[in-house]
């Protein structure tokens, strides 16, 4: 097999499209470096010191594991220095990071899940990372957080990172997504799948179903008619899946088609689903989109919404398009 690296991919993606100028091409290599740093930690489990709680409370008012702590400084401290970051946003923290001023400023800003799956770390089940970048307003370069607040088709490029039996790295630059598999023994990044496509219809489903008391009528009809099986509405059984990290999720999603929800329900008006919009939910609509699926908030595309605010949340419904197509025509019918 002919061994293409993230370096060549990327640097031939910007011959072929345009699309991957030195900062950005920088900007990816570095984050993809940190998430080797990750993985490396995340491999240690017991033997180093990176499981249990922190014991503090992140702006979302969850409990912070060691390893949403750990993940967020290296993802801070890796795109500091290098010239092309003009600020960072993390899940992790209340406020925007602006870039210190020992170091040169560039036109890109960075946002990040550090740690997505936090459930799971404890339990050596799949984890990853998941980011987000956007380009500074021009002519900006201390931005304030307003200026974060783009909706999702103004990503430029996103990806995440899956901490499983390999760690692989799931890229887009706009053109297509493209999967790199880490050879540990290398230290490097191999391209091992290109244009991953998601079957447009599928017989696999992912949601919380514990929630299901708590779903408003549309998200309780479509997942009622999935259950009733060959014999009920839609003709044909289907199979569930729950993983509890939204990139293993989605990345069986890429692979073998499927859809994943985790809807808005009746419990907080005020909060609107768990995932957040900036660093989960856009993320990972550009991705399915860009590999042929869709993603809908139950009513609107995910990457049309207009943020309000940095740590915003959002139902999402993403993956194969018939299907996030029928659950967001349930929403509108009623
Ligand atoms: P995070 O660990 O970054 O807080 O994200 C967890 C998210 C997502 O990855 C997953 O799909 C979902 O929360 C799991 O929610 P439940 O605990 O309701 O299963
Ligand atoms: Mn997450
Ligand atoms: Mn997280």
């Amino acid at each position: 097999m002919k061994r293409v690296s993230l370096t060549q991919h990327l640097v031939e993606e910007q011959r072929l499209h345009n699309t991957i100028p030195a900062e950005l091409r920088l900007l990816i290599e570095v984050v993809a470096r940190a998430c080797k740093r990750i993985s490396y930690e995340v491999s240690k489990g017991a033997l180093g010191d990176i499981l249990g709680s922190a014991d503090t409370e992140n702006i979302q008012g969850e409990v912070q594991k060691k390893l949403d702590v750990i993940s967020n400084e290296i993802l801070l401290e890796a795109n500091e220095w290098g010239g092309h970051l003009a600020a960072m946003a993390s899940e992790e923290m209340e406020s925007i990071h602006p870039i210190p001023n020992r170091y040169p400023k560039g036109e890109y800003m960075l946002l990040f899940d550090p740690l997505d799956g936090s459930s799971n770390i404890d339990v050596n089940v799949s984890i990853g990372t998941i980011f987000s970048v956007l380009k500074a307003p021009e002519g900006m370069d201390e931005p304030t957080e307003g200026a974060f607040l783009q909706p999702g088709t103004a990503q430029v490029a996103a990806g995440y990172a899956v901490y499983g039996p390999q760690t692989m790295l799931v890229l887009t630059t706009g053109d297509g997504v493209h999967c790199f598999t880490l050879d540990r023994e290398m230290g490097s990044w191999v391209l091992t799948q290109s244009n991953m496509q998601i079957p447009a219809s599928t017989k696999e489903f992912a949601i919380n179903m514990s929630n299901k008391r708590h779903w408003h009528p549309p998200v309780q009809r479509y997942v009622d008619e999935m259950l009733a099986g060959k014999t009920g509405a839609r003709g044909k059984d289907f199979n569930m899946r729950w993983i509890a990290s939204m990139v293993a999720d989605v990345h069986r999603i890429l692979n073998r088609g499927g859809v994943f929800m985790y809807p808005a329900d009746m419990r907080d008006p005020a909060q609107p689903g768990k995932l957040r919009l900036m660093y989960e939910a856009n993320p990972m609509a550009m991705i399915v989109e860009q590999a042929g699926g869709a993603a809908t908030d139950g009513v609107n595309r995910i990457m049309e919404i207009a943020p309000a605010k940095l740590h915003q949340r959002v139902p999402v419904f993403l993956g194969s398009k018939e299907e996030v197509e029928l659950v967001t025509r349930y929403h509108t019918e009623q």
